[in-house]
Order: C-alpha cells, then structure tokens, then sequence
C-alpha cells in the first residue's frame, strides 16, 4: 500500500491503478465499496428476472429470458472474482450474508411478475445498468474492472434491445399499450430514483475522487433519460418528463422524491418526501429482497447442511 498523497497525483496525471500494491487504504475502500454494488446489483437481477420469466408467453421467449440471466449470473461472477482479489471472502459475499446486508438498488426488491414487467425491465433496468457500467467502463482508474467490463458492454446492449424490441412489438396494440403504459408508470420512476440524491445534494464522492466512475448521479440520471424518454415516446407511452430545448436536458415533470406504494406498486405523486425518507425505504429494504437472495443462497445451504459443498 502507497500513501493517498501518492494515489491522487497518480490518479490526477491519468495514471489507472493495476494491484493492490499501488493503492491506498482509502482507494482500497472505496473501490470495494463500488464492487460490491455493482456485483450484488448483477447478482439479484438473475432471481429477479427468473421470477417474471416463469410467465414467458412462449419457450423461445422463455430461452432468450434464461440466456439473460445466464450473463447476469457471470457479471456477478467477474464483480465478485475482483473482490476476492482485493481480500473479500466470495462465500461470505454471496451466501453468508443476510439479504438485508445486500448493496443493489431498491428497483429490485418490486417484484417483476409479468412478461411486460420483465421486457419493461430489460428497456430501463438493464439501460440504467448500460449507463452506470458504461462510465465505469470509459473512466475508472482501476485498469483490471475496465478490461473485464468491455465484455459486459456488449451484453448488456443485448439486453436493453431485448427489452426494447420486445415492448415495440407489444405496443402495435392499443392493448398491448395499455399493459406497458400500467409498468412504465411505477418502473420508470424506481429508475429515476435508482441514480440517488441529486449533486445539488450529494456533498462529497469519493468514487468521483478517485477516478473510479466519471460521471455524477444528476450526469447519469440524464444520461438514462436521453435514451428512455424518447424511447418510449416513440412507442406511444407517457411518462412525466420532457425535453427542455433551450438547455438540451430532459426534466422531470414532477417533485422527486414522492411517496411510493410498494405493495400497490403506486407512486404518490401528491406527496412529496424527502431523500431521507427515500434512504429509510433503500436501508429497509423491498418486498422481494429476502426471497430473492433466498433463492440464490438456498441449493448452498441445502449442499452445506449434506456436507457437499467441497472448495476446489
Ligand atoms: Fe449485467
Ligand atoms: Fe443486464
């Protein structure tokens, strides 16, 4: 380890950072910090989106769903791997955890239950992550993540297609269109709330610090927007937000944060809360999160209990 002195000039001239050696305690830190997120975030969407994809309409649909969530188990993978690199023990990370200990967005913990919920998920979801990984990829300072993530690039590209082809053929009916319409109205918003406290708000980052992603939440709210918004314009479906002409932004049409329902899958947006509200709601966690991590921690501890879970 280096001081943290040495680090941000490294850091300031472009320097990436390659091993452990030519880190700081506090890079260290907070690259763990990032990992974690990012690797529980891929982790979760595999049971999340197994769950809507037991209603896939055919076993075509069914296979492309499966072969989705095959990539999101081997994102994980690549998150998780990185972290046992830096000393986090990956058995602990993925099966000894309680679910509420978990670090991905709130979005997953609302349960996904249709086919709609699910390619609705696929166009905004899997963007959101298209956009987050993609600065990551473009700006972090930690070399070995930046060369895994070219591969996770590409498919999650596939995947927020996947999404999109699938809501434009739904929304060639008035009916179909009704049904996306019902998933856009609470999915969209869990998206926008997805990239956190506006930086009006957000005093200090030390993601930002050290280089490991580029851009700040409100950048990244923005650039998700860019994409979605006209996206489903085009598909005849509306959301509260629209392009400003004058500063070439998209601006949302109502107050964030606001209430939201989640059994009912309802936002309030007659009432508007606070980002302290919101972080409660994020701390305690959704409906879905113990089944979900459940769902990935039980064959474990079935082998566990038998004595079958050999370390190779
Ligand atoms: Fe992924
Ligand atoms: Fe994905």
């Amino acid at each position: 380890m280096i001081s943290d002195t040495a680090v941000r000039q490294h850091l300031q001239s472009g320097g990436l950072i390659e091993h452990e050696g030519e880190m700081s305690p506090a890079y260290k830190q907070e690259l763990i910090r990032i990992l974690t997120v990012s690797g529980d975030t891929e982790l979760v969407s595999a049971p999340a989106y197994w769950h809507a994809a037991r209603n896939a309409p055919s076993t075509n649909a069914m296979v492309s769903a499966l072969a989705i969530i095959q990539d999101e188990l081997s994102h994980a993978h690549i998150a998780y791997h990185l972290l046992e690199d830096l000393g986090v023990d990956k058995e602990w990370l993925i099966y000894e955890r309680r679910p509420i200990q978990f670090k991905y967005p709130y979005a997953f913990d609302v349960p996904l239950e249709s086919w709609y919920e699910l390619v609705t998920a696929n166009a905004l979801y899997d963007q959101a992550g298209y956009v987050l990984l993609g600065d990551i990829y473009h700006h972090t300072s930690y070399a070995p993540w930046k060369r895994a993530l070219a591969k996770v690039d590409k498919e999650e590209s596939f995947h927020l297609r996947h999404g999109q082809n699938w809501m434009r053929r739904i929304a060639q009916t008035a009916e179909g269109r009704e049904q996306l319409q019902k998933c856009v109205d609470w999915q969209f918003y869990l998206t926008v709330e997805w990239f956190g406290l506006p930086d009006s708000m957000k005093i200090h980052s030390g993601q930002l610090d050290y280089r490991l992603k580029g851009y700040t939440n409100d950048q990244l709210r923005q650039n998700w927007m860019r994409v979605v918004v006209p996206f489903l314009e085009s598909i005849g479906v509306k959301v509260k937000a629209h392009h400003d002409k004058t500063s070439d932004t998209f601006v949302l049409d109502y107050h964030l944060p606001v209430e939201f329902d989640e059994a009912g899958k309802r936002w309030l947006f007659d009432q508007p809360i606070t980002w302290d509200d919101v972080m409660v709601r994020w701390r305690r966690r959704g409906p879905a999160n113990e089944q979900h991590i459940g769902n990935v921690q039980r064959g474990f501890k079935q082998l566990s209990a038998l004595g079958l879970n050999g370390k190779h």
